[in-house]
């Protein structure tokens, strides 16, 4: 297993497999525009078993103030062997020097927990430091 954090050598179709094989399609279905977010996002990785690519992480930051993790996914087959742990502990090094970290995530258990585990907080969890997060989203009515 190797991890890289020069995406542009890989060809991009393997990228595109292994966002097919967690099944999130709304990038599959526009490869064009994946490209582009892959193009303007501050810190990419890539982890690589022979030529498969077999899990990828994207992080947008400007160096300071904000380090937010936008994906994060792995292989099904190499899930829960501690590869996501991997990339996501790289980029948060990389990132060290930046005060806040931040992820939007579905509500399901199994990324609370992968999340948790690298220690970061549900703000809806906080007591001694209450924050809120909101969001808003283009084409998405937020209920
Ligand atoms: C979420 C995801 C990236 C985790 O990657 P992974 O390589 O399977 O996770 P790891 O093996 O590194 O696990 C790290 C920790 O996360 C937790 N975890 C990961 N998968 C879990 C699961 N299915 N159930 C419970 N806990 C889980 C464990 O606490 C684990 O702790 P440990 O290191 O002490 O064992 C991976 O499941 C994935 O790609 N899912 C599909 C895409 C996705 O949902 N991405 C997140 C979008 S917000």
């Amino acid at each position: 297993m190797k991890i890289i954090d020069n995406w542009k050598s890989i060809d991009f179709k393997k990228v595109l497999d292994l966002y097919d094989s967690v099944g999130w399609s709304a990038y599959t279905n526009d490869p064009d525009t994946l490209l582009k977010a892959f193009e303007n996002t501050t810190y990419v990785l890539l982890a690589l078993e022979g030529d498969k690519v077999v899990g990828a992480l994207r992080s947008v930051s400007d160096e300071v103030s904000i380090h937010y993790l936008q994906d994060i996914l792995i292989n099904p087959e190499f899930q829960k062997k501690g590869l996501g742990r991997k990339l996501l502990e790289k980029s948060l090094d990389r990132f060290k020097e930046v005060r806040t970290h931040m992820i939007l995530t579905d509500d399901e258990e199994k990324q609370l927990l992968f999340y948790q585990s690298l220690g970061y907080k549900n703000t809806k969890s906080l007591k001694d430091i209450p924050l809120n997060t909101f969001v808003k989203m283009n084409g998405v009515e937020l209920s």
